[in-house]
């Protein structure tokens, strides 16, 4: 069985500094090594996003798993209701 909402890890951003490199998102808000994937999706219908970086970046990911900028916040998680 699937769920096509993401699961709502935090109602925030989170800065994170990476080193260049290819790295996985969590868009399924259940890994607990947020932002990261740690396969925790496995057997629902989401799948990691995958993205590069290519100098060492401070970078603003999203943790709601509701961006329209997804792995990287927008502002979304401000609009969410309570549920
Ligand atoms: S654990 Fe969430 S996408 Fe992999």
């Amino acid at each position: 069985m699937t769920n096509d909402s993401p699961h709502i890890y935090a109602k925030k951003g989170l800065t994170i500094t990476c080193d260049p490199g290819v790295y996985y998102a969590c868009t399924c808000g259940k890994s607990n090594d947020q932002p990261f994937c740690d396969g925790s999706h496995e057997g629902s219908s989401f799948l990691p996003k995958k993205f590069k970086v290519t100098e060492p970046s401070q970078l603003y990911m999203c943790l709601c798993k509701h961006s329209k900028k997804m792995p990287f916040c927008d502002g979304t998680h401000s609009q969410l209701l309570d549920s």
